[in-house]
């Protein structure tokens, strides 16, 4: 299973549009997809103790536990994801060990294109999550009322989704190909 995880709380969020496309093109490929929005199924903030027992979050460790890859859609916030994101990974910690995991950015402007790095390398140096050496960084252009706005950008959805399957194939034993 493919998670794809939207952790925008805007209403009118970018980020979540390039989430859902990643849904609509996993679903074409007949792959087994979840979506988890933060934004609809809100998490409470880590606090090391209780928020752990919260039924969003156990439900999200599940999804994270289960899937083969996950794939992040956030915001860029003060060059890096959004706190919401970065939340979500303190209150599921452990569920994400060995991941394929994937990222796609809406930013404001193009100078903040490396806000992926400081997630990527909490995954990769605290989880040995292996991060799909292509992401996708997305500014307005790429953007039309709740839809992407062309080919090019649809594209780069394209190409998230089957290089993360592909090292998600790589992955598995032969026998589970
Ligand atoms: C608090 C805040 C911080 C932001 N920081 C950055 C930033 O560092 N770099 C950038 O390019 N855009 C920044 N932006 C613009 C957002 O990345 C942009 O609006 C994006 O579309 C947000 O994603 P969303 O539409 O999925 O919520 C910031 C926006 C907000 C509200």
């Amino acid at each position: 299973m493919i998670l794809v995880i939207s952790s925008s709380l805007h209403p009118g969020s970018r980020s979540r549009i390039l989430a859902r496309a990643c849904v609509k093109r996993l679903h074409e490929l007949e792959a087994d997809v979840s979506l988890f929005d933060l934004a609809e199924s809100p998490l409470p903030p880590c606090d090391g103790a209780t928020a752990y027992g919260d039924s969003n979050v156990q439900q999200l460790s599940g999804l994270i536990e289960n899937a083969d890859a996950v794939l992040i859609a956030s915001p860029v916030y003060n060059y890096d994801v959004n706190s919401a994101a970065k939340n979500a990974v303190e209150l599921t910690g452990r569920a994400w060990t060995g991941k394929v995991v994937g990222m796609m950015l809406a930013a404001g402007g193009q100078g903040s294109y490396m806000s992926g790095m400081g997630l990527a390398n909490s995954l990769m140096l605290d989880f040995r999550c292996l991060i799909v050496p292509r992401f996708i960084y997305a500014t307005g252009e790429s953007f039309e009322g709740e839809q992407l706005a062309d080919e090019s950008i649809q594209e780069r959805v394209h190409i998230l989704v089957d290089d993360t399957l592909r090292l998600v194939r790589g992955l598995k034993p032969e026998s589970q190909v």
